[in-house]
């Protein structure tokens, strides 16, 4: 196991996101409801939470609730939505105890409206905390999001807000959930799984996967720093060759 003190702290990321996955196969392993699995997954995203804030790690987005988990079995659904609503209500004081901003992307208004307003309450209530920003994406997919972007493009061009000329790279990132955020530079998933599941496909671009078999429920802040750890280890090329990438770091 990894411990803080051999990360180097100059060199971390500023945004890492998660996708959180396994909470049904832990739990099945262990002869329980899925459902015991996403209850004991909120042991997981405090611990990572508090030690993604102690590292001093910018932002933090975790892969709550997609578009497509709306299809899964109605009291599953249900019980995923009241574990939300209650662990916001409950981990708000942890939020503000750690100086931690909270924030969501995703289709907020398809929410339940008792979450959509506790969610809210709680971005309310820790919004001129300064450490790090949780986001939850909830609700999201990025197909969504980039349909929404796409739509939102074209009304501005039609009503002569926007030139078709204007729209690059920059342009079309400000029209995404994620607008206020800069890009992940480490993606984790648990599980074992090595699928994206239509997650921040544009964010994504140019971060570092890591994938890691740890089961959500079992992840904790130690799993986080083996990820760092690794993150720190790779060549970020964006492109350029491996000697182009060594020039200029000498040269700073
Ligand atoms: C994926 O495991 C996990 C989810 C869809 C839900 C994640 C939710 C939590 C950890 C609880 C609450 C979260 C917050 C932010 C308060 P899975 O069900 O797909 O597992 P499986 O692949 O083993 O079936």
């Amino acid at each position: 196991m990894i411990n803080k003190e051999q990360l180097d702290i100059e060199r971390l990321p500023a945004h890492i996101a998660i996708i959180m996955d396994g909470n049904g196969r832990w739990a099945k392993k262990k002869g329980n409801p899925r459902v015991f699995g996403h209850k004991n997954g909120v042991a997981a995203v405090r611990d990572t939470v508090e030690g993604a804030a102690e590292l001093g790690i910018k932002y933090l987005t975790l892969y709550a609730f997609s578009t497509e988990n709306w299809n899964r079995p109605r009291t599953e659904v249900d019980a995923l939505m009241s574990l939300l609503v209650n662990t916001i209500n409950k981990e708000t004081k942890t939020l503000l105890d750690n100086n931690v901003r909270l924030a969501a992307i995703g289709d907020i208004e398809s929410l339940p409206s008792n979450v959509a307003a506790n969610l809210r309450g709680a971005i309310d209530k820790t919004k001129t905390n300064t450490g790090l920003t949780l986001v939850l994406a909830l609700s999201y997919s990025a197909r969504w999001e980039i349909i929404k972007a796409v739509k939102n493009i074209a009304e501005e061009v039609k009503s002569g807000k926007l030139n078709v000329s204007e729209i690059d790279n920059t342009t079309f990132s400000n029209y995404l959930t994620t607008k206020e955020i800069p890009d992940p530079e480490l993606l984790i998933r648990t599980s074992g799984e090595s699928r994206i599941s239509n997650f921040l496909l544009w964010q994504i671009a140019y971060s570092e996967l890591y994938f890691t078999h740890v089961l959500w429920p079992d992840f904790r802040r130690e799993n986080l720093y083996e990820a760092i750890a690794d993150y720190q280890c790779r060549e970020r090329r964006f492109g350029k060759t491996s000697d182009q990438v060594s020039e200029k770091i000498q040269s700073k």
